[in-house]
This record gives C-alpha cells, sequence and structure tokens, in this order.
C-alpha cells in the first residue's frame, strides 16, 4: 500500500523561511544586521527611548505623544502589585524551584486573580497586556526574596519600571547607571519578529485561548538554552572558563567535540545582531565602571577566537547581556526570566495583532509512517 501523503510538500526543518504571519511590530534586516520596532531602527530607541515608551510603540504602532506616555506610565504602575494570595502560591514552590519556572506557573495562575481573563476583544487584551507586562517584574524579584528567605518587597511608583525592579529585588533603589542599563536591555529584547517564543504566543492565541495562557506557552518556549535560556549559559561558560587564558583551550575543546557555543549563531541574521552590538559596549562600560572587567574580558577574548575559528557564526543578544547581568548583581537563574519581563511586550503585541485578523495556526505535517497495518490482538504478538 502506498502513503498517499508522500506527494506534500515538506516544510523546511525548523520552519526555516516559512511565513507564518504578517506582522507590522518589527523587521529584521539580517543581511545588514538591522532591526526595526514599527519602522524605528533599535539604535535610536536604544539611545532615546525608555522601556515604557517601547511598550506603548509596540502596541499602538506609533510612539506615544507626552500625555499619552504619562496615562500609559500610570496605568502600568498601578498594575505593578501582584494578589496576595500568589504571594503565598509562590511561597508552596520548592525553593530550588529556578526563576523561570516559577514565572511561567505564577503567569499562569495571574489569569485565576485576573477579571474577564477569557477576553479576547482588542481593549480587554491590551488591559490583560498591560497587567502582565507591570506584574512580571514583581513576580521574579518576590521569588528571589522568598527563595532567599526575605521580605517580600511592594514595588514603587517612584521608580520606572526598571528601577523599581532593580529595587525589589536588591531592597534599594539602583543608582542611575544601572536603571538605564537596564532599561536600554529591556528595549533591546522586547521584540524580535516570528522567534520560537512569540511564534507560540500566537499559535495559543490563535484557538481563542486567552493572553494569560498565551503568555504561559511563550514562556515555556523561551526557557530553552537554544531560546532564551542561551543567556544562563553563556554565563556558566564564562565561569567554567574563568580567566581570559584558558579562553583558547577552552573553545578548541568544546568545539572539537562539536559543542554548540551559546552566544554565537542566529537562524535570521548573516551579519553581527545589532544588540549584540549594543550591548558588548554596554558590558564594556559596566564591567569597568563597576570594576569587574573580568567577565567582558573573558567574553571579547571568546568573540575573538570564534572570529578565527567560525568566521560565518555572528554573536547574538544572549552573548554580552550575560556579563552585563552579571555585573549588576543579578543571579544567574534570573538571566532568562529578565528577557521574558522584556519579551512579554512584544509578545502581547504579537497576540493583540494576532487576534485582530486571526485563523487558527494548523499547519500540515508530511506523514512518513506505515500505511494499513493490521491490528493483531495482544495473545497473538511475538
Ligand atoms: C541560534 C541557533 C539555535 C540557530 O539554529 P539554526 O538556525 O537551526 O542553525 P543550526 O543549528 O542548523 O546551525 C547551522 C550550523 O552552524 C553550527 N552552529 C550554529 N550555532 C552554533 C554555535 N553557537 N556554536 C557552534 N556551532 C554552531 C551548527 O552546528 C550547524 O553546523 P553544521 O551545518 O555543520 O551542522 C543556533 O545558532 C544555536 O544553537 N546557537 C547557540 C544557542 C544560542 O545562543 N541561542 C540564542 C539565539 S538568540
Amino acid at each position: 500500500m502506498t502513503n498517499q501523503a508522500v506527494d506534500a510538500t515538506p516544510a523546511e526543518k525548523g520552519l526555516e523561511g516559512i511565513i507564518a504571519a504578517k506582522t507590522s511590530i518589527s523587521y529584521i534586516d539580517g543581511q545588514n544586521g538591522r532591526l526595526f520596532y514599527q519602522g524605528i531602527e533599535i539604535n535610536q530607541l536604544a539611545e532615546h527611548s525608555t522601556f515604557e515608551e517601547t511598550v506603548y510603540l509596540l502596541w499602538h504602532g506609533q510612539l506615544p505623544t507626552q500625555a499619552e506616555l504619562e496615562e500609559f506610565d500610570r496605568q502600568l504602575k498601578s498594575r505593578r502589585s501582584v494578589p496576595d494570595e500568589l504571594v503565598e502560591l509562590l511561597r508552596l514552590l520548592p525553593k530550588d524551584a529556578t526563576p523561570i519556572e516559577v514565572l511561567r506557573t505564577a503567569t499562569s495562575a495571574m489569569s485565576a486573580f485576573a477579571d474577564d481573563s477569557d477576553n479576547t476583544s482588542q481593549e480587554a487584551l491590551v488591559q490583560h497586556a498591560s497587567s502582565l507586562t507591570a506584574v512580571m517584574p514583581t513576580i521574579i524579584a518576590a521569588w528571589q526574596r522568598i527563595r532567599q528567605g526575605q521580605e517580600v518587597l511592594q514595588p514603587r511608583e517612584d521608580l520606572s519600571h526598571a528601577a523599581n525592579f532593580l529595587y525589589m529585588l536588591n531592597g534599594e533603589p539602583p543608582n542611575e547607571r544601572a536603571a538605564r542599563v537596564l532599561d536600554i536591555v529591556l528595549i533591546l529584547h522586547a521584540d524580535h519578529g516570528l522567534n520560537a517564543s512569540t511564534f507560540s504566543a500566537r499559535v495559543t492565541a490563535s484557538t481563542l485561548s486567552d493572553m494569560f495562557s498565551a503568555m504561559t506557552s511563550a514562556i515555556g518556549t523561551l526557557k530553552g538554552p537554544l531560546h532564551g535560556g542561551a543567556n544562563e549559559q553563556v554565563m556558566r561558560m564564562l565561569q567554567d572558563i574563568k580567566s581570559p587564558e584558558r579562553v583558547t583551550e577552552w573553545l578548541d575543546s568544546a568545539l572539537g567535540q562539536k559543542k554548540k557555543i551559546s552566544g554565537f549563531g542566529h537562524r535570521v541574521y548573516r551579519a553581527d545582531d545589532p544588540r549584540a552590538l549594543i550591548l558588548r559596549k554596554i558590558a564594556q562600560d559596566v564591567g569597568e565602571a563597576n570594576g569587574d572587567p573580568l567577565w567582558f574580558t573573558i567574553s571579547e577574548q571568546i568573540e575573538q577566537r570564534m572570529g578565527e575559528l567560525k568566521p560565518n557564526l555572528p554573536i547574538n543578544v544572549d552573548f554580552y547581556s550575560a556579563s552585563t547581568y552579571h555585573v549588576l548583581g543579578i543571579p544567574v537563574d534570573m538571566f532568562t526570566p529578565i528577557f521574558a519581563i522584556s519579551r512579554v511586550a512584544g509578545w502581547t503585541a504579537h497576540v493583540i495583532e494576532q487576534l485582530a485578523n486571526n485563523r487558527i495556526m494548523r499547519p500540515a505535517s508530511l506523514y512518513t509512517g506505515p500505511m494499513d497495518v493490521t491490528y493483531v490482538p495482544i495473545e497473538e504478538r511475538a
């Protein structure tokens, strides 16, 4: 019996090059290493914008006026608190749960505390997006304090999104430089075309499930080391290498064993990721300013050696973000959650866009198994 399905066109492995959605949220020019949010190049946003303004841009398609930004900021600030019951729920989790597991779990639980969580009207989606974006930093800061046996801090409305997160994490407001560094990092990670976690969010949303479910799917997808989990792997690599002198030996051995080096390579970029170039400068500045340049130095040497060994593998966003977070005093297992507290802006923008013109995402697969196999009763099986 022939398999009648085999004449279907097979998709590229990993869906490479497949266009699965139309979007006006962000555009990656992979050949030239350029990234745009709603048409504005990332370098301009990193230099002039704030995370709050960038979120508004992603959701509304244009930069806000001063009055719109103030109102938007006020709304985000008013939604930063986590329900007490949710904090109690976090306390029940094992203390060795990773922050990304906790964030995924708490994001899912948030729907039970939200009014109208199943409402997928455009107005309700924006409200849910705003609540989730506002509350995610509070959740992971709360987890960090809970697992260290410290008091959970209430968010402060006099601080920016980035500064308030660092305050809730460390118990004291950050200096201006640290707050601005995190602000830029959040801008840089906010959206990136149809990456795996964004695709995941759009697939979930396309079934007319809810925003909270879409974000839970997205966080679960981001967690993997081939995607958002790579920044943690980069730091573990730097800690394993320990000194610039060991870079060559370590890298040659890893590549000899055909290991993938985290922080390098990308499906879309054939030139350097523009976010990585901005982060390289930030990592250097923060390292020098905090008197801890070692991690930047090791990173720079890795980049140099990789350029000799694998000239076609450019650095990606995760490479220099690792040493930046580390020097800011952020624990390694919080790196991927920080990616999530930024990317939630893009994920939610994509869900809003998907549901403005939805059709359920339901691709085909190419069946390669047998056909018309006869059922054999269990007592007759060999
Ligand atoms: C990002 C990534 C998942 C893209 O995957 P992809 O588009 O499917 O590319 P592939 O894994 O097919 O890579 C193509 C080739 O480059 C190699 N390669 C890709 N990334 C590599 C890396 N970081 N280190 C060493 N080799 C790498 C692959 O082994 C493969 O070689 P081959 O053709 O000889 O088998 C991949 O580059 C990777 O795993 N990078 C490390 C993890 C990372 O930093 N992820 C964050 C991305 S923002």
